[in-house]
């Protein structure tokens, strides 16, 4: 019979293994607990190396009681991150910016606030932040930055403009935007983005080559003048409105539509010999600046187009139009804003839900797009 050897430990073996064995659940409880608390950061969102800043600076608790934050997540990966502005940076908008972190210490550096900084960063970016910051604080800052359009490069063009003119603090931010603080035709930008909102106007250029691609005839039945054409959905919606009228007893006739930019500088030439520059300009766009090179345009008459506004048709128009989608371009009194005399029988095609939402307001397009629509 043999016996079976058992295996004894010594008092300090004991000791060791224990050791041990303390060790290794200590060392199994905290990658556990780090993992649970890994997982919890990642769950509301923020990304391994904002976790790493989260746990360097012992920042979970606040975490865990803000829950998901962007603009955290955003700022815990830079390094120009700085704890003492954990609370600030919390109620900042997450903003594109190429350093988000670095910028908002640096307008809190210049003394704003939380919401002042938020709006400033709103309406801003890196090089118009950057220059804005080079002035001296500026306490009114709310006033235009309040309008969500507000652009920060703009800003002391609204303080120059706002003193020269005394307009409210959403005129001047709208006007500005348009450019209106500057002569017609002094400075502008050439127009880029060619669907169906674009923004033709003295400060807005259509480039010379410009011709939409998908321009169609208007049936003759409703032209007074031949070879008339417009953009496929203008000329639809026309066509509609048009049967509509006709339903009404009305008779909408188109005078002139889409336009070459050679057809309008012949327009505007003549204009200017008969009447002279400033009179002309009241009158008819310079060539690259009419909208009736856009293809989104007509001009309606009956018989005569300048007494256009005498008629039935033009009350219809005024309570139909929006139905299809045109606005009346150039209203009355409004020729400060617009460049152009009131044009009763120029119609422009925004499409059905611009026209339905400028309805009920008193703006121009020019006002409503750098308003809603100048993103
Ligand atoms: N009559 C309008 C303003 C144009 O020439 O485009
Ligand atoms: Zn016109």
């Amino acid at each position: 019979m043999t016996r079976k050897k058992r295996m004894r430990l010594s008092k300090k073996g004991i000791g060791i293994l224990t050791f041990l064995v303390v060790i290794v659940v200590a060392v199994g409880i905290f990658v556990g607990w780090n993992f649970v608390e890994t997982n919890t950061y990642a769950s509301l969102g923020y990304s391994k190396e904002a976790i790493q800043t989260i746990r360097k600076e012992h920042l979970g608790d606040q975490i865990k009681e803000i829950g998901e934050n962007a603009t955290l997540n955003t700022v815990l990966k830079s390094a120009a991150f700085q704890k003492d502005n954990f609370d600030f940076y919390q109620k900042i908008g997450n903003y594109t910016y190429t350093d988000l972190a670095d910028a908002i210490n640096r307008v809190k550096d210049k003394g704003y606030n939380e919401e002042e900084a938020d709006a400033i960063l709103r309406s801003g970016d890196d090089a118009s932040l950057t220059h804005f910051l080079s002035l001296d604080y500026q306490q009114e800052v709310m006033d235009f930055l309040q309008f969500d359009y507000a652009k920060l490069e703009n800003m002391e063009r609204y303080y120059d403009y706002q003193q020269r003119e005394l307009t409210s603090d959403e005129d001047t931010v709208t006007y500005v935007n348009i450019g209106l603080d500057k002569d017609f035709y002094t400075d502008y930008e050439v127009i880029h983005d060619y669907s169906v909102t674009v923004l033709a106007n003295k400060y807005n250029q259509l480039s010379e080559n410009y011709v939409p691609d998908d321009l169609v005839d208007i049936p003759e039945e409703y032209c007074l003048n031949p070879d008339q054409k417009m953009t496929v959905e203008a000329r639809d919606a026309f066509i509609e409105m048009a049967k509509k009228a006709k339903e009404d007893g009305l008779n909408l006739q188109i005078r002139s539509s889409y336009r070459t930019y050679e057809d309008q500088e012949a327009i505007y030439n003549d204009y200017k010999e008969m009447y002279g520059e400033r009179r002309a300009d009241s009158i008819a766009a310079r060539p690259g600046f009419s909208e009736h090179q856009t293809g989104l345009v007509i001009d309606i008459a009956t018989s005569q187009t300048s007494i256009f506004s005498q008629t039935e048709e033009y009350r219809w128009m005024k309570d139909h139009a929006y139905l299809y989608g045109f606005i009346q371009r150039y209203p009355e009194g409004k020729s400060d804003i617009t460049g152009y005399n009131n044009e009763a029988w120029h119609y422009r095609y925004v499409g059905v839900d611009i026209a339905t939402a400028m309805r009920d307001t008193d703006l121009t397009y020019d006002e409503y797009y750098v308003r809603y629509l100048d993103k």
